[in-house]
């Protein structure tokens, strides 16, 4: 986990050396991502929304298997041919597919024949590589480009779903030890000033991008104000303790009502033993860290904050534009924390102000800030189980706004805006 992968996953589509690493590097973070998961734990589907494990493991390999190897590998024969239905997600070209919610039905093939499987495809796609010529390597190496994000979307997911599995086991399993840090304090929270007018927000450039991240279009903005940092557990305490989870009037309709049928009290993972709040983390069920930014909530509840603390959440555009400045960088998946940090003035990874280069000092490189919404509407995410290298200024990533677990995963409540 602690493995640094390319800093440009792939995006040097042109070179074949630096293809063929990124493609190893990212199909080894996979496999070291659930090296310490016992094979039981990889095959539970904790709910519809999860996979396991083994499926992430299986289905990225597919990927590779179906869209580069099977078309342009002549000599290439598929590992199994029940495969395809097996670990198609939602590939509507790609033929028939096992229903979503019902994959932790698939104990066979087991995990052996699982990791069999992509030692097959990982060696056949390397050697496929090695030796195409020119036209053909340019023909799929954009198709490469895409699986190296696609698995690293999936590294993200194995984490997300394994701490849901895990969440519902009554002993709270750590996926991974608990790792301290030297600070608990947050930095206090400023207003960072944007000027308004016509911008342009999308994927602009040569990098890697999904489609659904471009095309770069432009947008009208009045001035507005961004809050220096993301909303701390602390202050989430306070909302509660303030009736945010009992008034409707700080609530959309369907939020309200996601509250009123799910029994909302508190975000997701948190829970309340002897009077003290815990969370179920990737380190086991733990005590709050206060100054931290708060994750696991739904867009509804992001909004309900928001409009109890009377601000607003900024809007995708607005969002766009304040990381327009931001490099990639900073709490991923190899620092081992697993977990957000609090936002101190001396951290470049965490303070929004210093990563936008405000305080007049010289831009320092930024951290993973990553925006993550839905309906229109953005809001602050940091990476902080983002596979590195993954980590991009700009991503536009599924998730209902009910959704507390998924691509939300470590959703912060944003930095709220006026
Ligand atoms: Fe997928």
């Amino acid at each position: 986990m602690s493995q640094t992968l390319p800093s440009a996953v792939a995006t040097a589509a042109s070179d074949r050396v630096t293809l063929i690493e990124s493609f190893h590097a990212v199909r080894a973070q996979t496999e070291a991502l659930t090296r310490d998961l016992a094979p039981e734990d990889q095959v539970i589907q904790s709910m519809p929304d999860a996979s396991p494990s083994k499926w992430h493991l299986a289905h990225t390999t597919w990927f590779f298997e179906q869209f580069i190897l099977a078309p342009y590998a002549r000599a290439y024969r598929p590992f199994d041919p029940d495969f395809a239905y097996l670990f198609n997600s939602y590939y509507e070209g790609a033929g028939p597919r096992h229903a979503r919610p019902r994959r932790g039905m698939i104990t066979r093939p087991g995990l052996a024949a699982v990791m069999a499987y992509r030692a097959q495809v990982t060696a056949a796609l390397a050697d496929f590589l090695e030796v195409a010529g020119e036209p053909v390597l340019w023909a799929v190496a954009p198709l490469v480009e895409l699986g190296l994000n696609h698995e690293q979307q999936h590294q993200e997911l194995i984490l997300t779903d394994i701490l849901h599995a895990f969440s519902c086991n009554p002993t709270s399993p750590a996926y991974a030890p608990y790792r301290p840090t030297a600070t608990a304090e947050t930095s206090p929270l400023d207003w960072i000033a944007f000027q308004g007018g016509i911008r342009e927000i999308g994927h602009d450039g040569p990098g890697f991008a999904f489609d659904n991240e471009g095309p770069r279009h432009e947008v009208l903005l009045r001035p507005f104000r961004l809050a220096s940092r993301a909303v701390t557990a602390a202050e989430w305490q306070d909302f509660m303790a303030g009736g945010g989870y009992r008034r409707p009037e700080f609530w959309l309709s369907d939020g309200w009502a996601t509250v009123q049928r799910e029994g909302w009290r508190a975000p997701g993972y948190w829970e309340q033993r002897d009077g003290i709040w815990l969370s179920m983390t990737l380190a086991g069920l733990r005590p709050l860290e206060p100054e931290a930014p708060v994750c696991h909530v739904s867009f509804y509840e992001a909004d309900a904050y928001a409009r109890w603390a009377g601000k607003r959440l900024p809007s995708e555009a607005e969002w766009e534009i304040a990381a327009d400045a931001l490099r990639p960088h900073g709490n991923t998946c190899g620092s081992g924390l697993l977990r957000p940090m609090p936002a101190t003035p001396g951290n470049a990874a965490t303070d929004v102000r210093r990563r936008l280069g405000v305080d007049s000092k010289p831009l320092r490189p930024l951290s993973g800030l990553r925006a993550a919404g839905r309906d229109g509407r953005r809001v602050q995410r940091q990476v902080h189980v983002q596979p590195d290298g993954a980590a991009r200024r700009l991503l536009r990533y599924a998730g209902g706004p009910r959704t507390r677990h998924l691509s939300q995963f470590l959703l912060s409540p944003p930095a709220l805006a006026v």
